[in-house]
């Protein structure tokens, strides 16, 4: 549990952007995760994962998990142009968001933007996936 933590830090300290960080992912095909910088965002942590098996659809591949992440000015559509730009670039890659606590806000701003809820562990949190049908 110590190592997980200290190499996330470690992982914070970073510069590395969103967009080469995941051409590079993509293109390795391998599980990666680090923390990114893109505009709008105070903390961004992904992971690419090949495949992901998610009860009710099996195994997806690949996936983008928005793991972590804090926007600079909430409610101001920063985390939907970054769903919209990762659609249009990457159509084939499924995106999930996971451990989401505020299901009815964020959680149904998910639904609004076409996630599905997933997954599902008790009442405490949620995850959501979306992909291409
Ligand atoms: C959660 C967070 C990353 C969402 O990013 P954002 O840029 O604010 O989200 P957007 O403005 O793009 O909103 C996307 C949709 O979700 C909804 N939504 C997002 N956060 C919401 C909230 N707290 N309450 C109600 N709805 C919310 C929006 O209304 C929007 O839906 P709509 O366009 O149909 O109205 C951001 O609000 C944040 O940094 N919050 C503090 C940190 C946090 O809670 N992180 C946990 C993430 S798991």
């Amino acid at each position: 549990m110590t190592q997980i933590f200290a190499q996330e830090q470690e992982e914070a300290s970073g510069e590395r952007l969103l967009w080469p960080w995941l051409e590079e992912a993509c293109g390795r095909g391998r599980m990666d995760r680090a923390w990114v910088k893109h505009p709008g965002f105070r903390a961004l942590y992904v992971r690419y994962i090949p495949e992901r098996h998610v009860v009710g659809y099996g195994r997806i591949a690949p996936v983008l998990d928005l793991a972590s992440m804090e926007v600079e000015s909430p409610r101001r559509g920063t985390l939907r142009c970054l769903v919209g730009d990762l659609r249009e670039a990457y159509p084939s890659l499924a995106l999930y968001v996971e451990s989401v606590s505020d299901v009815k806000g964020l959680g149904r701003g998910l639904v609004r933007m076409g996630f599905r809820e997933v997954n599902r562990i008790g009442d405490i949190s949620a995850n959501y996936l979306w992909r291409l049908p």
